[in-house]
C-alpha cells in the first residue's frame, strides 16, 4: 500500500480492498468504535494514531506476519472453553491455522480433565486448529513442538530463562507459567484434525494466585516484573509457531528434539521415578520421537517413559 506520512488515502484504500469508498469510512468508524485512535485528514487520508491495548479480531490480526496461522481468527470475551469453539469449527470444516481466543474462560480445561483457571484479561486462553498429514501417534510431537515454541517467544521478549518440563509444562524460576492441552480426532490411522489449547498466565499479580497454587504456579508479569501486551504477545507465538510447525513438517522432528532438549527441565539430572510396579533413581537424558521421556538407570539400563510419576524435586510427584 502506497503511503504517504502514514496518511493512506480513502481512494487508495477503496482500490486495494475493492470496497466504496462509504465503506472505508465505515470500516474506519468501527475502528473507533474497537478502541483505535484514526486521523482523518482530507486530501490525505486516513492515519492510525493509537491502537487500543487490548485482543480483539483487529488488534491481533493487524501486523501479523503469518501465511496461514490465525487468518481465520474468533475471538470472545467470554467462552466455556476455546477448545471446544475450536472442535465445533473444525467440524463446520473451518481452515488449517484456525484461531480461537478468549478473555476468560469459564470452564478452561487442563491435561488429565483438570480444571484451567482462566481470568478475564489476564492471560492468554487460545485454540489452534490444524489438519496435518500425520499419523496419530505423531500428535504428542505437535505438543513438544508448542511447547518449544513458547519457550522461544518468552525469551525474544525478556530476560526469562523459561524452561520444558516434561512433557508440556513452561516453567519459570521453577514455576509454571504455561500448559498445552493437545486434542484429536482421527480416523483410519489419518489425523483428522487436531485442536491445540495453548494457556499462558501473563498479566497475573502475585495475589491473584491462590492458596497452595502460589509455590507452584506463577505468571509472565511475575516473574519478570513487567505487564506483557497480550494481542503482542499472541501475534509472536503465532509467527514463531508457523515457523516451527513449517520447519517441522518439511524437515521432521530433529530440530524440535533438540530445541526441546536445550530448554528440557532436569534434562541431565537425577530424579526419582516411580510407575505402578516400582520406584527408582535415574537421569533423565531427552525425549523420543513418539514424545516419550528417556531415563537412564543407575546401572546404564535406558528406559522410555510414557506415563509415569516423577519426583521433581521438593514439590513431591507429579503424574504426567
Ligand atoms: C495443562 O493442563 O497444563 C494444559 C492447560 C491448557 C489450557 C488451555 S487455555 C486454552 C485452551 N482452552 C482450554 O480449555 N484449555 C486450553
Amino acid at each position: 500500500m502506497d503511503k504517504n506520512d502514514g496518511y493512506v488515502s480513502g481512494q487508495q484504500l477503496s482500490d486495494q480492498l475493492e470496497i466504496s469508498r462509504t465503506a472505508v469510512w465505515k470500516h474506519m468508524k468501527e475502528l473507533e468504535k474497537d478502541g483505535y485512535k484514526i486521523e482523518a485528514i482530507q486530501r490525505k487520508g486516513y492515519r492510525i494514531i493509537s491502537s487500543p491495548d487490548k485482543v480483539s479480531e483487529n488488534t491481533v490480526q493487524w501486523g501479523l506476519n503469518t501465511d496461514w496461522l490465525g487468518h481465520q481468527l474468533y475471538h470472545y470475551k467470554e467462552v466455556a472453553s476455546t477448545q471446544d469453539i475450536a472442535h465445533q469449527l473444525a467440524k463446520q470444516g473451518k481452515p488449517h491455522g484456525t484461531v480461537v481466543i478468549a478473555d476468560e474462560q469459564v470452564k478452561g480445561k487442563g491435561r488429565m480433565s483438570r480444571p484451567w483457571h482462566s481470568p478475564k484479561g489476564k492471560g492468554i486462553w487460545m485454540s489452534i486448529l490444524l489438519r496435518p498429514d500425520l499419523v496419530p501417534v505423531q500428535a504428542p510431537q505437535l505438543t513438544l513442538l508448542a511447547a518449544t515454541v513458547l519457550a522461544e517467544v518468552f525469551i525474544q521478549k525478556s530476560e526469562l530463562k523459561p524452561q520444558i518440563k516434561w512433557p508440556n509444562d513452561i516453567l519459570i524460576n521453577h514455576k509454571k507459567v504455561s500448559g498445552i492441552l493437545t486434542e484429536m480426532q482421527a480416523e483410519h490411522d489419518q489425523i483428522q484434525y487436531v485442536v491445540l489449547g495453548i494457556g499462558i498466565n501473563v498479566n497475573q499479580a502475585a495475589d491473584d494466585i491462590q492458596g497452595d497454587l502460589r509455590h507452584k504456579a506463577s505468571s509472565l508479569r511475575i516473574e519478570s516484573e513487567e505487564e506483557w501486551s497480550i494481542a503482542e504477545t499472541i501475534q509472536c507465538i503465532l509467527h514463531q509457531f508457523e515457523k516451527t510447525y513449517d520447519q517441522f513438517m518439511s524437515q521432521g522432528f530433529k530440530k524440535v528434539k533438540n530445541v526441546w532438549e536445550k530448554y528440557g527441565y532436569k534434562i541431565g539430572e537425577q530424579v526419582t521415578i516411580k510407575t505402578m510396579k516400582r520406584e527408582w533413581q535415574a537421569e533423565l537424558i531427552g525425549i523420543e520421537p513418539d514424545g516419550a521421556l528417556k531415563a537412564r538407570d543407575q546401572k546404564g539400563n535406558e528406559e522410555k517413559l510414557y506415563s509415569a510419576e516423577i519426583m521433581w524435586g521438593e514439590g513431591g510427584y507429579d503424574a504426567k
